[in-house]
């Protein structure tokens, strides 16, 4: 029988079913592997962002974290090649009859190799300077082949007012930005999702980096421009919200508010209507990452269901002095507005938490002990290491 040090995880035969298989010793948790007929026992928590290491994967001898894939090796814990210096505890093991047995302590220590931060993640400061304004074209269309959009007609107009005004202006066109679509990191653990993204810190051709870059560091206003597709904002918009959420994921797990004193104004333009109800989206999710709106905060144009002729609604577009008129007023609106936040400097860094849904989270939650989790990064100063595809 081994001694008092030893603890008793169970019948072996339990740990041989699966190559890896998460467990516990009180509030410790633990990864234990069986790869290739030999037993391993690593900590259960990742060094990334305590990922649950026990509930990963095995791919050769190395177990993948599945929050973001980070590896180590299934029986020293070492990181992947290129990464031996990130490693986990290990644990001796050893079998007494039927059953499997892990010390009560680690055999060697958590290591962590040097990761320098994303350039995102530096701190969030407003360089002294003109007011900006980036406005982003959600619009889809084959930018070789270029076609004429009413919502980017009106950008246009809107971002050449701005020049004029003095403002320093900024086009996103995402039709021409290759970025993947949010992978859903949030629903395996709100703390899986990291400020920066994770897919951006893990995939240097994600070029979502250039809209955090702009709204969360540079703008001071922000106008998107969306057509209406099917009564709602188009496809890119919504590619790019959803991968908009680790901003507002910062306010639940790490009470950090990224986007002050920011305005957000809106072009909503479409052969068909519903313009209510996608400007009624649009201030409902940039209100939620911490936006301000100018009286009025959009301009749209809609002729309505029967409307089908699109080489009418072109014309109407194009020569409608009043609505070019609305996109610059609509600016001027902004402008004045995003100055005199500025000028007050009174957004806050924090808010108070009921009535909303980002209640603070108790470390239950992610099921990551507080013993093993303490000295790992704060998950808003997650650094990154690029994990092998
Ligand atoms: S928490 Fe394990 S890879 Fe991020």
């Amino acid at each position: 029988m081994p001694s008092p040090e030893w603890l008793d995880l169970g019948p072996v035969e339990r740990f041989k079913s699966s190559p890896i298989t998460p467990a516990r010793i009180g509030t410790t948790k633990l990864a234990i592997t069986y790869v290739n007929g030999e037993f391993g026992a690593l900590s259960g928590v990742c060094n990334h962002a305590g990922g649950p290491v026990g509930e990963g994967r095995v791919e050769g001898e190395y177990v993948v974290c599945p929050w973001h894939q980070w590896r180590y090796h299934c029986r020293t814990g070492k990181g992947e090649p290129g990464f031996e210096a990130d490693a986990l505890p290990t644990y001796d093991i050893r079998i007494e009859g039927d059953r499997l047995f892990v010390s009560a302590e680690p055999v060697s220590k958590r290591m962590r190799g040097p990761h320098p931060p994303h350039w995102l993640a530096r701190k969030i400061e407003r360089v002294p300077g003109n007011i900006r304004l980036a406005g982003i074209s959600t619009t889809n269309m084959d930018v070789m082949n270029p076609r004429y959009s009413t919502s980017d007609a009106l950008l246009d107009v809107a971002m050449r007012h701005a020049v004029e005004l003095g403002v320093e202006t900024k086009l996103i066109r995402l039709a021409a930005l290759n970025f993947r679509p949010c992978a859903g990191y949030y629903s395996k653990s709100a703390h899986a999702c990291t400020w920066p993204c994770s897919i951006t810190q893990m995939d240097s051709t994600d070029r979502m980096d250039v809209v955090y870059e702009a709204v969360v560091h540079w703008a001071d206003v922000i106008l998107v421009a969306t057509p209406i597709r099917w009564g709602n904002a188009s496809s890119l918009y919504y590619r790019m919200v959803e991968r908009m959420n680790c901003i507002q994921n910062q306010i639940t797990i790490a009470n950090r508010i990224l986007m002050r004193n920011k305005v957000s104004i809106f072009i909503i333009t479409g052969g068909q209507d519903n313009i209510q109800a996608v400007a009624g989206q649009m201030l409902g999710f940039f209100g939620e990452i911490g936006c301000n709106f100018p009286q009025f905060p959009y301009i749209a144009h809609s002729r309505g269901w029967t409307a089908e002729d699109m080489e009418r609604n072109i014309e109407v577009v194009k020569h409608s002095r009043e609505l070019r008129d609305g996109a610059r007023a609509l600016v001027n609106r902004a402008v004045d507005m995003a100055q005199l936040l500025l000028d007050h400097e009174e957004a806050p860094h924090t808010m108070e938490r009921g009535g909303r849904k980002a209640h603070h989270l108790v470390m239950e939650d992610i099921g990551v002990d507080a013993g093993e989790i303490s000295g790992l990064p704060m998950v808003n100063d997650v650094l990154m290491r690029t994990p092998s595809a």
